[in-house]
């Protein structure tokens, strides 16, 4: 029970414990006051509140007051493209859909290309940028509305970003950065001012519309030490402070730690084929009993699972099914190999539409993708730029698109991706 566990942006091993976490961080979990709050607001509590995958917050309860005040609130979210999405990444993802659509919220989603680069030595930035548009399609396809959601990459949106960051970073120290993620002498200098560049989506919402705007960060829970600091800075260069909730992390089908992409055989991703993704299944941890015999005798175990653990984030919605295939697997009514294939025929199904959401989404990504290109393109609106306006009109085209075939071999992600 008390195994040893880590939980950086960086790195997250061992086994979480998930309410030591609240305390060692310092967030509030998600009560039953806050959820009836929700559901007064909202009409329903969703799913991933209920079964406290979305367990804990900071000022969740000053955000609603704000909205119930009458005065909307911004969504922000990201992602570290270092490889290809997995299932883990979409479950935060498709909850922040979720908010946009119950909050008719707008959504800034970062994509930290320059924080991957800089992490990972063996990855380059045109790979990064690469896994920026291979991620991209992953957002898109989950259904967010082109009105409201503008997805940017740090790197192509640096004019915009850089003079909030430099704000931040300002009021950052050293001792501050080495004292919350752990940074040393051999640390590059890079990730040690790259927490500021993660800051500031959080207050570009204000500074567009020229006054404060509550901000709602949904994010899994190893993202928190970035929006300490966040929050520690905001009051100082006169905004408010983000809001957060956070997730827990889907576990490998290893049964145990988070999805990772540093064990592509027990993490799901988004192009995976359906062979790949039912032979993956078929062959994760269940804990089952040695014989058949024994499984009816004793039952399986649901709390070691690693497929209990699928149907319980994301695939088996209905809290009554979800809990009669639980009775029925410790009762020995049920065996895993009739469990694994069931998973696998719904993770199929799932992944099957997504992929067609996400060849759509090919045409659709310069309705959501704002960059330093699309915001000089916005400005010129005078007809005498037409030359200009055709040449902003290729780089757009050329930006975001570094295409499959020219920039990646896909067969390197084993070793591009160590921890995620
Ligand atoms: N650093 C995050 C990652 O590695 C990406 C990210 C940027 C992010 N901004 C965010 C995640 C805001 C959640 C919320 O995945």
């Amino acid at each position: 029970m008390n195994e040893e566990f880590k939980v950086t942006p960086w790195d997250v091993t061992g086994k979480v414990d998930y309410k030591k976490l609240i305390e060692d961080f310092g967030t509030e979990p998600i009560d039953d006051e806050l959820l009836a709050r929700w559901e007064r607001l909202t009409g329903s509590i969703p799913m991933m509140m209920q079964r406290k995958i979305f367990f804990s917050h900071r000022d969740l309860k000053w955000l609603l007051d704000r909205y119930e005040a009458g005065e909307k609130f911004v969504l922000y979210t990201g992602r570290g493209p270092s490889g290809h999405t997995h299932l883990g990444h979409l479950m935060p993802w498709m909850f922040t859909k979720y908010l946009q659509d119950a909050f008719d919220a707008p959504l800034y989603f970062q994509m930290t290309d320059d924080e991957k680069f800089m992490f990972k030595q063996d990855l380059s930035l045109k790979e990064a940028k690469s896994f920026t548009y291979e991620n991209t399609l992953d957002i898109i396809a989950l259904g967010f509305d082109p009105k409201k959601t503008k997805i940017f990459s740090d790197v192509e949106y640096i004019k915009t970003l850089y003079p909030i960051a430099i704000e931040v970073a300002k009021r950052v120290t050293f001792s501050t950065t080495k004292a919350v993620f752990g940074f040393d002498n051999s640390t590059n200098i890079g990730l040690i001012y790259f927490t500021s560049m993660q800051s500031a989506p959080a207050f570009l919402p204000s500074i567009e519309a020229g006054k404060n705007i509550p901000v709602l960060i949904p994010h899994a829970i190893d993202q928190d030490p970035h929006f300490r600091i966040t929050r520690d800075v905001a009051p100082k260069i006169g905004y408010y402070k983000p809001a957060s909730i956070h997730c827990t992390f889907l576990p490998s089908l290893a049964g145990s730690d988070k999805m990772s992409a540093s064990k592509p055989e027990t993490t799901i991703y988004t192009v995976d084929e359906p062979k790949v993704i039912r032979k993956k299944i078929m062959s994760a941890f269940t804990g089952g009993r040695v014989s058949i015999q024994e499984q009816k005798e004793k039952g399986g175990e649901p709390g070691v699972c690693a497929i209990f653990q699928y149907y319980y984030y994301l695939f088996e919605h209905d809290p009554q099914k979800l809990s009669e295939r639980e009775q029925k697997c410790m009762r020995g009514e049920i065996m895993c190999g009739e469990c694994k294939q069931d998973l696998a025929d719904r993770v199929v199904k799932f992944l099957e539409k997504h992929q067609e959401k996400r060849e759509q989404a090919r045409d659709k990504i310069h309705d959501f993708v704002v960059s330093d290109y699309s915001a000089a393109y916005d400005k010129l609106k005078r007809p005498q730029d037409k030359k200009e306006v055709a040449k902003l009109k290729k780089t757009m085209k050329q930006y975001y698109s570094v295409k499959e075939g020219e920039s990646i071999h896909i067969k390197n992600i084993k070793e591009l991706d160590e921890n995620r």
